[in-house]
């Protein structure tokens, strides 16, 4: 039932809408004044906004377009833009890098961040595959965290490392000493390896009869304290390894050992100085020296 006045609900006095269902009154409560304006301001902001930035799509001569605002604003734009800036203040902190020497960097925090970061990402594109996303290496391929060094953990050592390469026939001044292969290039009996591998493994905790040991330590005299030194704690002019520090490259059980010995190892190292720029080679003698080993 509908009547044509509109009366006055009797308990809050505003008015109703006429509408009347079984004796329920609906008031018509006007919207409030500040809402309305907001709701105004809105219609007015988007017609401007229609016309300044881009906003409507629609579909002329078989393709999707949009309107484009006359003050031809586009995100891509704005996004180019900002990368732009970022490169240009790189390139200049990267030229900054270049021609510091590299002794010197870390004594700048804002040269260093960079470096450390591009040195962490070359790293990860070069170096991951063989040293492990964390470098921390595997078997044959030494973990760079560590302070064990076969080649020393100063930055230059680093840089010259990795510029030139271990056992990398392409450099010229690649790290070049090589373990040699006794029992194939028949330098040892068998037995002598056996008795050396023993002496190597008593030096590191291992037990075993002290004739062999002694047997093993008088080999070792003669062939090995050119390289690994008279303590076994080897040599990083020559890549040789310290024996007695419970870190193995190649593995500490005998069987490893022996292999060792017998056969030699040879890792080989590629040379990056050739293939990337030299303030990438920088970079990641920082990134690696930084790692927690660095001398
Ligand atoms: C093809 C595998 C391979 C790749 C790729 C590689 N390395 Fe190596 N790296 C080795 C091996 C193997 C050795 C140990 C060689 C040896 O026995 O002396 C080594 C040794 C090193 C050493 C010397 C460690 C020490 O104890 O003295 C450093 C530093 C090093 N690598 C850094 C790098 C960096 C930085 C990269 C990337 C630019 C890289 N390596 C890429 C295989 C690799
Ligand atoms: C000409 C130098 C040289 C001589 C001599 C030499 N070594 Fe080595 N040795 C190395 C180098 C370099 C390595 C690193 C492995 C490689 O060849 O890449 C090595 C590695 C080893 C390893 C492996 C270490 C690891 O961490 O896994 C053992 C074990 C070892 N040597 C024992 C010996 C014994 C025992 C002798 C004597 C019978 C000997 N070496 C003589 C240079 C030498």
């Amino acid at each position: 039932m509908v009547s044509d006045k509109r009366p006055t609900d009797s308990v809050t006095g505003t008015e109703t809408t006429g509408h009347d269902w079984d004796g329920i009154h609906e008031l018509d409560t006007p919207l409030p004044k500040w809402w309305l304006y907001i709701f105004y301001i809105s219609i007015v902001w988007s017609i401007g906004y229609w016309i300044l930035m881009p906003a409507w799509p629609y579909f002329w001569a078989g393709t999707w377009h949009y309107t484009q605002g006359v003050i031809g604003y586009t995100q891509r734009d704005a996004v180019s833009g900002e990368l732009q800036k970022v490169a240009a203040g790189r390139a200049d902190v990267v030229k900054q890098i270049a021609a510091t020497p590299i002794d010197e960097i870390s004594k700048n925090d804002a040269l260093m961040e960079v470096a450390l970061a591009s040195g962490k990402a070359a790293f990860g594109d070069n170096c991951a595959p063989c040293h492990g996303s964390g470098a921390q290496g595997s078997k044959g391929f030494p973990n760079l965290n560590d302070d064990d060094w076969l080649w020393g953990g100063t930055i230059s050592d680093i840089e010259t490392t990795v510029t030139h390469g271990i056992r990398w026939d392409a450099d010229d001044d690649t790290r070049q000493n090589l373990m040699p292969r006794f029992l194939d290039d028949e330098m040892l009996k068998r037995d002598q390896v056996s008795d050396v591998a023993d002496y190597v493994l008593s030096l590191n905790g291992g037990k075993s009869d002290a004739a062999i040991v002694a047997r093993g330590a008088a080999v070792f005299a003669q062939n090995c304290v050119s390289c690994h030194g008279a303590d076994a704690k080897g040599d990083q002019t020559l890549g040789a390894p310290n024996l007695i520090d419970a870190i193995w490259l190649y593995g500490g059980d005998r069987a490893s050992v022996v292999q060792s010995i017998s056969h030699g190892r040879g890792g080989v190292m590629p040379s990056w100085g050739g293939r990337l720029e030299s303030v990438t080679v920088k970079e990641l003698a920082l990134y690696v020296h930084s790692l927690g080993g660095g001398k």
